[in-house]
């Protein structure tokens, strides 16, 4: 019989989620079927107790209810308490677990493109949302030389340094967004996981790269456009750059793991999300 999967969001029009994962089951020879329901906020507990009463055997979460879900599950993983975020769920014999793939997928993918070991590298993370959470939260736990968060308000970056200092002792720092532009040269690793840059605000920059070292890896989080003028800029002062288009098929590929136990192709999803950015 097939087995259903599903992706909950608000908006979920344009998801690319659909694709990449009905592929790897046809691709894989495998008897699933992923959908997306664009389900409001106010509708999320419905939504959920349907997919309970259908048996739905996994799913994703993504804006606007990657935290709220959490309440409604019947168990968190502990990386994703971390995190503060549910993006995949597995149905585990009726019993709903949420686990946020958005951090590993992100690692993965990060470390395909870097070639020394994390734990000699310094990261600077630019931003304090939910996507910097992912992130840090796997660098944090990883163990890298030096974590240093910076955002425009830097309430919000004390408050994830806080956080993760009660977990784990990682050595984490919070910087002014200027402080970080004046020593960017400090860091092997340099992270935006803010929206600046993001289609249809293509020609804003999160950092200025001015004193970047040579040896430095540009890392953006955005996938649309794949390349960000941040990443440009980098390629054009000869820097390594690392696109969004990893962490997006890595999330999938992780999550698509947890439902079925198989780890699906992902350079033939990397393909079809290439095609469909266009
Ligand atoms: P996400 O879940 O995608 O991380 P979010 O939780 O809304 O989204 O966080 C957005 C991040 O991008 C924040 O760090 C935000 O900075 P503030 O905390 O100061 O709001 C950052 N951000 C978004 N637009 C920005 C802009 N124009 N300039 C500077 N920072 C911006």
């Amino acid at each position: 019989m097939n087995k259903l999967y599903g992706l909950l969001g608000h908006p979920v029009g344009h998801s690319m989620s659909p694709l990449m994962h009905n592929d790897a089951f046809t691709h894989l020879g495998m008897k699933g079927y992923y959908h997306a329901f664009d389900v409001p906020e106010v509708e999320l507990k419905e939504a959920v107790d349907a997919f309970r009463l259908l048996n739905i055997s996994g799913f994703n979460v993504t804006i606007p209810h990657k935290v709220a879900i959490m309440n409604l599950l019947d168990e968190i993983d502990e990386e994703a308490v971390m995190i503060g975020a549910v993006n995949t769920v597995v149905n585990m014999d009726g019993r709903y677990i949420g686990y946020n793939t958005d951090g590993r997928g992100y690692l993965t993918s990060l470390l395909k493109t870097i070639d020394r070991p994390l734990h000699e590298c310094n990261v600077l993370v630019i931003g304090a949302g939910g996507a910097a959470r992912g992130v840090a939260t796997v660098l944090a736990n990883e163990g890298v030389a030096l974590l240093t968060i910076a955002n425009r308000t830097i309430t919000k970056a004390i408050e994830i340094k806080d956080n993760y200092q009660s977990y784990r002792h990682a050595n984490i720092t919070v910087v002014s967004m200027s402080e970080a532009e004046d020593n960017l040269g400090l860091y092997d690793i340099v992270i935006n996981t803010t929206s600046i840059g993001m289609s249809p605000n293509v020609n804003d920059v999160p950092i200025s790269i001015q004193h970047a070292k040579p040896s430095v890896v540009l890392s953006d989080l955005i996938y649309n456009p794949i390349l960000t003028k941040w990443l440009i800029q980098g390629e054009a002062k000869g820097l390594k750059t690392h696109n969004g288009v990893g962490m997006f098929v890595e999330q999938g590929a992780l999550a698509f793991q947890l439902w079925t136990g198989k780890y699906p192709d992902t350079e033939r999803m990397t393909e079809l999300v290439r095609k469909q950015l266009g």
